[in-house]
């Protein structure tokens, strides 16, 4: 029998959902709060009358998807910082114009499971890596970590990050690549890792424009990591956004590949908790393996 869990990220200095309604968000994110379209919000919200520092008008696909209207006060980037049990790491946030704000507060859940799944000296591996906190994150454990995302502006970004959080010289090796290309090489190399976490969107390109496709290739994704794992490996994280799709599909396929090795497999709802009132916003659904 599967019984799903969900994962909560809960407000913490740096960030937090203020309130929530009527389609909409209030989150704070450091000294700013701004307001972005929530379509699973459709409950009233807690107070008629929120302030904010910018607000995320949404848009057909035609006009770009919509666009940010911010007061002249909200600077082109700042600083944010997430504690984790081995200290901080610091990033910069920016109203970027695919609605976010350059880090996904969401991950934190399982952020803060890594931090105590990694031992100092193990070898990770963080696809899709976008802006990096999540590689900072397993660096500030100890973890040798593989940082690899399709976008050179990301790794870019990532990299700014790690100097930010003075771990420029923490051993990782940043990475710009597909990730279907990059996971067979390793395969074939016989590399092996201690852990994995695997975030892929919905739909993606690589550097020289091969096609990601989740539904399509979520399943190799899957045996790849199989084969990549260590026989002491600790952990497979996959979490999935923006899809039609339950966590109890996600299940039976990290049981498949690796439900002989023993340990555990998690899966359900990532979500995060409203100040106003406690409810809860899901964002993600999640699967993950952990050895005992
Ligand atoms: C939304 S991000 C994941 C978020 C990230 N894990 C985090 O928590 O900040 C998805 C990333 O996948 C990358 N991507 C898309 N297609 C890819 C591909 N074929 N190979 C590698 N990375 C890809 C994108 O550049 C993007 O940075």
């Amino acid at each position: 029998m599967t019984s799903l869990k969900t994962l909560i990220t809960e407000p913490w200095a740096d960030f937090g959902l203020v309130d929530s309604g009527h389609g909409r968000k209030l989150e704070r994110y450091g000294r700013f709060r701004f307001i972005r379209p929530e379509p699973q919000a459709m409950w009233a919200p807690a107070s008629p009358d929120w302030k904010a520092d910018g607000e995320f008008i949404g848009g057909s696909d035609e006009d770009g998807g919509g666009r940010w209207q911010l007061q002249p006060a909200v600077p082109e980037q700042w600083e944010m910082k997430r504690p984790t049990s081995n200290g901080d790491v610091n990033f910069w946030a920016s109203n970027t114009p695919f609605r976010h704000l350059g880090f996904f507060p969401d991950m934190c859940a399982q952020w803060d499971w890594l931090s105590g799944h990694i031992r100092p000296g193990d070898r990770v591996m963080n696809m899709f890596g976008y802006t990096g906190v999540g590689s900072l994150v397993a660096a500030r454990a100890g973890a040798q970590v593989t940082h690899v995302d399709a976008s050179k502006k990301s790794v870019a970004a990532a990299r700014e990050n790690a100097a930010l959080s003075g771990l420029g010289d923490a051993p990782v090796r940043w990475m710009i690549d597909d990730a279907l290309k990059f996971l067979r090489r390793e395969v074939r190399r016989g590399a092996k890792y201690h852990g994995l976490i695997f975030d892929p969107p919905k739909y993606g390109r690589g550097p020289e424009g091969e096609v990601w496709q989740l539904e399509r290739d979520l399943p190799e994704l899957v045996d790849l990591a199989r084969q990549l794992l260590a026989d002491d490996a600790r952990f497979f994280v996959l979490t999935v956004y923006a899809i039609r799709m339950s966590a109890l599909a996600l299940h039976p396929l990290l049981d498949q590949a690796l439900g002989g090795r023993g340990g555990l497999i998690d899966a359900g709802d990532m979500a995060i908790r409203e100040e106003a009132r406690g409810l809860l916003l899901p964002t993600a659904i999640f699967a993950r393996w952990s050895a005992l």
